[in-house]
């Protein structure tokens, strides 16, 4: 965390300075903003409506919509999606990290599971993004062999470009084009997560 400069005590003013300059650092490095707040949410609220109706017909509790969130991505995601949603649902996540494992193959690896037992309900899937499709493909298969009573995905953003395997997408935000984005949920480095819109690195960030 920055010091704190001359004349700020540290108290609710200091901290609100501290982060603010928190928030300029991480927008300058934004070359130019894809997705705009308002664009964001309308979208959201539109997946959300099109979600509430497809799932309208469950009524009973041994029938649950379970919406499983992938970390660290989907977290802002999942927590506007979810809070629009107007029927019932239970929300879980699963923590998953991949690397190449070779020049052609990359590989994925279950580091934290969820914990509802989903067998016999619904499950949603709620990814920030799709990129080469390895992370969305293994979820699909690990839920389908746990035996749910549907499985579908909820994708926020899909690079089409960079698709290596063809993955199921119910319900996608935006398609997008190749270029490294950060913010809503999406990082570099672990950075950027908070930026409240979707927008592209500086190239030299990246390749710095
Ligand atoms: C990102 C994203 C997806 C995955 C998609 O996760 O959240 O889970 O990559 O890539 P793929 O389609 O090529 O498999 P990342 O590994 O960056 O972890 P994070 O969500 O913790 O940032």
């Amino acid at each position: 965390m920055p010091a704190l400069s001359q004349g700020q005590t540290g108290g609710h003013d200091g901290n609100r300075s501290v982060a603010m300059g928190e928030a300029n650092e991480l927008s300058a490095a934004i070359e130019h903003v894809l997705l705009d707040e308002a664009a964001i949410s309308g979208r959201v609220r539109e997946l959300a409506r099109s979600i509430s109706a497809d799932y309208a017909h469950i009524r009973h509790s041994d029938e649950r919509l379970v919406l499983v969130g992938v970390l660290k991505g989907a977290f802002v995601f999942l927590a506007d999606l979810a809070r629009h949603l107007s029927i019932p649902h239970h929300v879980d996540f699963i923590a998953l990290s991949s690397y190449n494992a070779s020049a052609t193959a990359s590989e994925v690896r279950l580091i934290m599971d969820s914990r509802i037992n989903v067998a016999g309900h619904h499950v949603l899937i709620v990814e920030d993004i799709v990129d080469t499709g390895h992370t969305l493909d293994y979820l699909l298969r690990t839920f389908q062999a746990r035996h749910p009573r549907s499985l579908k995905s909820c994708v926020f953003l899909s690079k089409p470009d960079r698709r290596e395997v063809e993955v199921k997408i119910d319900y996608l935000g935006f398609k997008i084009p190749d270029v490294w984005v950060v913010g809503y949920g999406l990082d570099f480095a672990d950075r950027y997560r908070t930026l409240p819109y979707i927008g592209a690195l500086r190239r030299e960030i990246y390749e710095a």
